[in-house]
């Protein structure tokens, strides 16, 4: 009697460490089904969003100018409204943080949408087709969440945290080149490149005579995509916004990338400075950020 009630309280005591064990390893936040709730809102307003921009792109545009070479046209606007309409109808309490409009602070909720409805508002206005619509979902202050959207390629990219990174489905890998002699790197200039010694010209030589090809694509947000498919090995670039670095990052990092600021310390999106490689050309490219300015 007495040894059945004792083996009865240690299979008790043991469902309770189960259960304690169970709980908090999933938070009920982070659960996955949640998770799978969040990205598939995400992905449907990224690709309303992109719908919309190529029947701008076909139909025509205004471009306002916020300075000679920093652009706005009525489909950023419009795209960047479709996507907090979206998301705000599913998730009336959330933040957000949209490059247009700014900041809606209303609301408690630990969830924060950060949005760039065209990352590539240049080629856009050119009819260059390098643009993408970007999401990316922070849950108290950490991206759990991104989707990149690029209409003119049909790419669908995403990233649930610890889930992995995909492109239309297909899971992503960062390239396994070591060295910068065989790499193809890539890079931005912010648009006061004309007011700032902090231009990124002096990297952009530097990187040119070790790299094995460079790029300035025009959309931050796809660099960071195609490091994480292999199509780059590194990118860099300083001045960076929150909304051009905020889904792009955790599809890198789900694809295996390493990620931080010009001194190794570990990205955050609101510190302008980003290195997001392969991690194996990582250390070799943060050598080359710090180099001296050279005297010639
Ligand atoms: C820009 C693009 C570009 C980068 C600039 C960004 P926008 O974003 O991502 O590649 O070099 O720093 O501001 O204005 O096209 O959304
Ligand atoms: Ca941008
Ligand atoms: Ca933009």
């Amino acid at each position: 009697m007495i040894i059945r009630l004792v083996l009865t309280r240690v299979a008790g005591i043991l469902l309770e460490a189960s259960l304690v064990v169970l709980q908090s390893g999933v938070p009920s936040p982070c659960k996955s089904h949640s998770h799978d709730t969040l990205l598939q809102a995400a992905v449907e307003a990224g690709q309303a969003a992109g719908a919309l921009l190529l029947r701008y792109a076909e139909t025509g545009f205004r471009i306002e100018y916020k300075n000679p070479i920093n652009l706005v046209t009525d489909a950023d606007r419009a795209a960047e409204q479709c996507v907090v309409d979206h998301l705000r109808s599913r998730f009336p309490d959330h933040q957000f943080l949209a490059e247009e409009q700014g900041r809606y602070e209303d609301g408690t909720s630990p969830y924060r949408w950060i949005i760039d409805p065209l990352d590539g508002t240049t080629n856009f206005a050119h009819s260059y087709p390098a643009y993408c619509v970007s999401i990316g979902l922070e849950y108290d202050g950490r991206c759990i969440i991104g989707v990149v959207f690029d209409p003119s390629r049909n790419e669908l990219f995403t990233a649930i945290e610890h889930h992995g990174a995909y492109v239309n489905d297909r899971p992503l890998h960062v390239s396994e080149t070591k060295t910068l002699d065989s790499s193809l790197l890539v890079t931005g200039f912010a648009y006061d490149i004309r007011e700032t010694k902090r231009n990124n010209l002096d990297h952009f030589a530097k990187f040119a005579l070790k790299a094995q090809g460079l790029r300035r694509t025009g959309s931050a947000a796809l660099d960071l995509c195609y490091v994480a498919a292999g199509r780059f090995d590194g990118f860099w670039e300083v001045r960076l916004n929150p909304w051009d670095m905020a889904a792009g990052s955790i599809i890198a990092r789900e694809a295996g990338g390493r990620l931080t600021d010009f001194s190794g310390k570990d990205l955050s999106i609101y510190g302008q400075e980003l290195v997001a490689s392969n991690g194996r050309i990582h250390e070799a490219m943060l050598a080359v950020l710090n180099q001296a300015p050279s005297q010639t």
